[in-house]
C-alpha cells in the first residue's frame, strides 16, 4: 500500500483521495481552503457526489485532510495534482494553481508527481524542465488525466473505461499503473504529451457529438422530423454508438466548455485554426438562447411574464453550476423583463442569480407561471406531467430543453409542449 498525497479537495481530488483510501492506501488530501478542510475533518462533504459520503465515512484513519503542504508531502510516495484549471479570458486554462503546487515542492523532494488536473499538451514538458532547473531531477513526473464525470464520479473512478498514463520513463509509469491494477481496466501507457492530448481530445469529441445532434435537432424542427428517433437510429450503428447524442440545451459544466476552448486555443497558439471546434462552441452558445424564441412564440413579449426555470445544475446528479446553461437562460429571461422563479433539488444559485426567486418544489416553481422551461433533467421534473401541475400554471406552456417528458402525454394533459428537435402539432402553432 502506498502513501499518497492529493492536492485539491474538489470534485476530482476528493473522489481520487476517497477512492484510493478505499483501495487501502494511506491518503492525505490537501487544499488551500481552510473552511473546506475543517468541514471534511468534521465529517461533512462539501460537494454533492453520489457515493462519496459513504466512502469518506468508511475511510477512517486512511484518509486525512490538511491545509499544510509539509504534512501532505511528508512520506508521500506519490503526489497527485487535482487542483482547478479554470478558463481565462483568452480561452486558455489558468494553470496558476498547478504551478503553485509544483513550486511548493521542497528542495530534495524525491517522489512521483502525478498530474490529474487537465492541462494542455506541452505542460508536462514545461513542468519537467522547471523541476530539472530546480535540481529536482530525481522527482518523477507522470500525466494521469482524469475522465470521471460529475454525478457518477465514484463509479467512474472505480470502474473506468481506461486509465491513461503518460510518462517520460517507463518505470515512472509503472509506479502509477500499480495503483490501478485492482480496478481491472485497460491501462494505456503513452508519452506525456499524448496523455495530455487524449484528455482534451476526448472532451472535445464528446462536445462535438452534442453540438452535432443539436444542429440535427434544429434541422428536424424545420422539416418535421423527430430528433429522438433520429438519434436512436444513428446510435444503433455500431460504428457510432448511442452516447452523447441527446439533443438539448447544450453542454455546460466545468470541463467541456473549458477543454474545448483550451484545445481550440492551443491549436491557434501553435498556428493551426481548429475550425470544427469553433463551430462546436458557437452552436452550443446559440442552443441555449433558442429557448427564448420558443417562449416568445407562445407568450409574445416576455416582459412581466412569470417563467419557471426547472433545474439549475449543469446536469442532474451534481450541484455544480459552473458554465450551467441555466445561468445563461435565466440571465436572458431577466434581460427580456421576465420574472424568473427557479428550482433545483441541490444546486444553490442564490448568490449567482440575485434577481431570481427560488422555489423548493417543482410544483411551487410553476404555480401561476406563464411557462416552465426544463433546463436540467432531474427526476422530479416528471411532477410536471400531472393534472395538479397543469392546474397550478397560469398558462400551461412547457419548453422541455432536455426532451425528458413524453410530448403526447403532456399534450393529452392539456399542456402546450415543445421539446428540442421534435415535431410540433399544427394546432399548437395556431
Ligand atoms: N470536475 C470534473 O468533472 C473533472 C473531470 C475530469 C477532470 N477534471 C479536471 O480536474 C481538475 C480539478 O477539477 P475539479 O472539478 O475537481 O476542481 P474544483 O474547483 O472542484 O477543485 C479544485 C480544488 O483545488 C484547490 N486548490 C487550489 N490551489 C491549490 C493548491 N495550491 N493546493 C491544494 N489545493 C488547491 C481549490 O481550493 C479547490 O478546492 C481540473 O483541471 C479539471 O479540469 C475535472
Amino acid at each position: 500500500m502506498s502513501r499518497i498525497a492529493v492536492f485539491g479537495a474538489g470534485y476530482v481530488g476528493l473522489v481520487t483521495g476517497a477512492c484510493f483510501a478505499d483501495l487501502g492506501h494511506d491518503v492525505v488530501v490537501r487544499d488551500v481552503l481552510s473552511d473546506r478542510i475543517d468541514e471534511l475533518r468534521a465529517g461533512r462533504v462539501p460537494i454533492h457526489e453520489p457515493g462519496l459520503d459513504e466512502l469518506l465515512a468508511r475511510a477512517g484513519g486512511r484518509l486525512r485532510f490538511t491545509v499544510d503542504v509539509g504534512e501532505a508531502l511528508d512520506g508521500a510516495e506519490l503526489v497527485f495534482v487535482a487542483v482547478g484549471t479554470p478558463p481565462t479570458y483568452s480561452g486558455d486554462p489558468d494553470l496558476s494553481a498547478v504551478w503553485t503546487v509544483v513550486d511548493e515542492l521542497p528542495a530534495g523532494a524525491d517522489t512521483t508527481l502525478v498530474m490529474k488536473s487537465t492541462v494542455p499538451p506541452g505542460t508536462g514538458e514545461k513542468v519537467r524542465r522547471a523541476l530539472d532547473t530546480r535540481g529536482l531531477g530525481d522527482l518523477a513526473y507522470v500525466s494521469n488525466p482524469e475522465f470521471l464525470a460529475e454525478g457518477t464520479a465514484v463509479r467512474d473512478f472505480m470502474q473506468p473505461d481506461r486509465v491513461v498514463i503518460g510518462a517520460f520513463e517507463p518505470d515512472h509509469a509503472e509506479r502509477v499503473a500499480r495503483l490501478y491494477e485492482p480496478l481491472s481496466t485497460t491501462i494505456l501507457r503513452t508519452d506525456v504529451a499524448s496523455a495530455e492530448m487524449i484528455k482534451l481530445a476526448s472532451n472535445a469529441f464528446l462536445s462535438t457529438r452534442i453540438s452535432f445532434i443539436n444542429e440535427i435537432a434544429s434541422v428536424c424542427e424545420l422539416v418535421g422530423a423527430d430528433v429522438v428517433d433520429v438519434a436512436e437510429g444513428i446510435g444503433l450503428d455500431h460504428r457510432l454508438g448511442p452516447h452523447f447524442l441527446k439533443a438539448g440545451l447544450g453542454f455546460g459544466g466545468s470541463c467541456f466548455p473549458k477543454d474545448v476552448s483550451a484545445l481550440k486555443q492551443l491549436a491557434g497558439n501553435s498556428g493551426y485554426h481548429f475550425q470544427l471546434l469553433a463551430a462546436v462552441i458557437e452552436v452550443n452558445e446559440l442552443q441555449r438562447r433558442r429557448v427564448i424564441q420558443k417562449l416568445q412564440k407562445h407568450l409574445g413579449d416576455l416582459h412581466g411574464k412569470e417563467i419557471a426555470v426547472l433545474g439549475l445544475a449543469f446536469k442532474p446528479g451534481t450541484d455544480d453550476l459552473r458554465e450551467a446553461p441555466s445561468l445563461v437562460i435565466a440571465a436572458r429571461l431577466l434581460a427580456e423583463g421576465a420574472d424568473v422563479r427557479a428550482w433545483d433539488p441541490v444546486a444553490d444559485a442564490r448568490a449567482l442569480l440575485p434577481e431570481v426567486t427560488f422555489a423548493s418544489t417543482v410544483l411551487d416553481a410553476v404555480r401561476e407561471a406563464d411557462a416552465a422551461v426544463i433546463v436540467t433533467e432531474w427526476p422530479e421534473v416528471s411532477e410536471l406531467a400531472t393534472p395538479e401541475a397543469y392546474a397550478a400554471m397560469r398558462r400551461p406552456v412547457i419548453v422541455d430543453g432536455r426532451n425528458t417528458l413524453d410530448p403526447e402525454s403532456m399534450r393529452e394533459l392539456g399542456f402546450v409542449y415543445e421539446g428540442v428537435g421534435r415535431p410540433v402539432p399544427v394546432e399548437v402553432e395556431r
